[in-house]
């Protein structure tokens, strides 16, 4: 790939969440996604990345998990409760990214971030499969039940949950600013 077709790519992925959540990603694409993830760099090579896909009714159980987690946490909002019921069906694929825990919090930091890197992997992979993408986080991704459901091992980090599917429209255009840059030169 030239540099041209790379910034396209890299300039091209939006998070989209306009997609058709009927219209399955076959699993074998699911696993390529993946497996391209893990080429991201790695300190010491650690191998941090988990990955769970959740698809079909799976999503449900999710959604319930997501609910729970709400109300342990004190909401009891009826209508808030039902959106975080229904929102991982908007996706046809939940495709959760965890890092492994490690007990030095310096490699733990280097790996959080190899494993971020490694979602943008996933993401233009994504891209360049002509899937929309959206990475998600918040309460749920950080419940010890939610490691338990996606089979992580204890004290693991939820990174990203990243939607998945075939988009129905593009997501609006957004833009970035210069990005500020220190150069130094003797
Ligand atoms: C660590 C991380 C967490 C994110 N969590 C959310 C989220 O919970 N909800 C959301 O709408 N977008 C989330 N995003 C996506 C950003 O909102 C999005 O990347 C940003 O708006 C820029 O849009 P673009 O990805 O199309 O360039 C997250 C992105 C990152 C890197």
């Amino acid at each position: 790939m030239n540099l041209e077709a790379a910034l396209a790519l890299l300039k091209g992925r939006r998070t989209n969440l306009r997609m058709d959540p009927e219209r399955a990603v076959p699993d074998s694409l699911i696993a390529t996604l993946c497996e391209v993830a893990v080429w991201a760099p790695n300190h010491k090579l650690t191998e941090p990345w988990r990955f769970a896909a959740i698809t079909g009714d799976a999503r449900k159980d999710l959604g319930e998990l997501a609910a729970r987690v709400l109300v342990d946490g004190g909401v009891t909002d009826p209508a808030r409760l039902q959106k975080a019921r229904v929102k991982y069906l908007r996706a046809p694929v939940m495709l959760v990214v965890a890092c492994a825990p490690d007990p030095d919090p310096v490699r733990h930091a280097e790996d959080l971030a190899a494993v971020a890197a490694g979602t943008q992997n996933l993401l233009l992979a994504a891209t360049s499969a002509g899937l929309a993408s959206y990475w998600g986080t918040g309460l749920t991704a950080r419940s010890v039940e939610m490691l338990a459901f996606c089979d992580f091992e204890a004290g693991s980090e939820i990174v990203a949950m990243v939607y998945l599917g075939w988009p129905t429209s593009e997501a609006p255009p957004t833009g970035r600013r210069p990005p500020v840059v220190t150069w130094v030169k003797d």
